[in-house]
């Protein structure tokens, strides 16, 4: 039975929206929604700081959004950690404002970035990899979403065998072996990530979900860095949350590399490790 904020329900029922009702979102909820991020602790050990804009004000634009009237930017130092950290913090708020009942939908390419990083006051040893807009989702998608999330296959994901591995990358996981793990790596594989590239790659040993980045040629940029290893973040906030909600206990970790052989163009960047 779905409860109220059952987080694997707002995990599997978020999901990118770009048409919006042109209405402000009442300051409480913007409120909530500050507060919380304000509170957020990366395992990965670097803050990322938010704020929200004024789609007038600071004078943002995006070409997939309509109907937005305030976004949330976010930024962080560059330093080793700094996209896990942005990806697993933004994540979170984004599921929190889901659970609010607002619609949100990362946006790294598709933006006015000058704009954005202004409106940021965004230092030279900083980066912005993304933003979201906050709103409330008009009952009719543009023709425009509706054309992007078929370009993307938005709806689809990757085969559960084609992300996860038992022991070794030689051995695909099938959903019915993955015992206890399986909705928490349902959880991973349901998230969102750029163009929809699903850049992560979980090698299961006993009692360890082992996390590699899958990397597609020409993604990591100056602008938004890499933008897959912030794919792997959001990986992190939904692994984090499933595994809670499974009452499973564990910790993140970089010192649990099982050393085992990887695909060509695979990396391997944090275990989460049972307690
Ligand atoms: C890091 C990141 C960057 C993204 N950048 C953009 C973007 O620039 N423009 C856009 O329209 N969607 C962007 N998206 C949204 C993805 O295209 C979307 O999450 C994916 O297609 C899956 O669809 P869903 O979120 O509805 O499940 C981005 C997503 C992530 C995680």
């Amino acid at each position: 039975m779905a409860r109220d904020n059952d987080p694997i329900q707002t995990i599997r029922h978020r999901r990118s929206v770009r048409t919006y009702d042109g209405k402000l979102v009442a300051q409480d909820l913007l409120d909530k929604v500050m507060s919380y991020a304000s509170g957020i602790q990366s395992p990965f050990g670097v803050r990322v700081q938010f704020k929200l804009l004024d789609v007038e004000r600071d004078h943002l634009s995006s070409p997939v959004i309509t109907g937005a009237r305030t976004y949330l930017g976010a930024k962080v130092a560059r330093q080793a950690g700094a996209e896990e950290s942005f990806g697993y913090a933004f994540e979170n708020v984004v599921l929190f404002a889901t659970e609010l009942g607002l619609g949100t939908v990362w946006l790294a390419a598709t933006i006015d970035r000058k704009a954005f990083e202004a409106a940021m006051d965004l230092a030279p040893d900083e980066v912005m990899p993304a933003v979201s807009p906050l709103g409330h989702a008009s009952d009719k998608m543009s023709l425009r979403e509706k054309a992007m999330r078929k370009a993307l296959k938005a709806d689809d994901r990757l085969p559960f065998g084609e992300l996860f591995f038992a022991g070794d990358f030689t051995h695909p996981l099938a959903p019915e072996a993955a015992g206890a793990w399986r909705p928490v790596l349902e959880a991973v594989r349901v998230a969102p990530s750029a163009t929809n590239k699903q850049p992560w790659r979980v090698v299961v040993t006993d009692g360890a979900l082992h996390l590699y980045e899958q990397h597609t040629k020409g993604y990591a940029k100056d602008a938004t860095g890499d933008i897959q290893k912030v794919d792997l973040g959001i990986a992190a906030c939904h692994l984090e949350r499933a595994a809670a909600a499974e009452g499973i206990r564990g910790t993140f970790t970089r010192d649990a590399n099982p050393q085992v052989n990887i695909p060509e163009g695979c990396e391997y960047l944090f275990s989460f490790v049972r307690e």
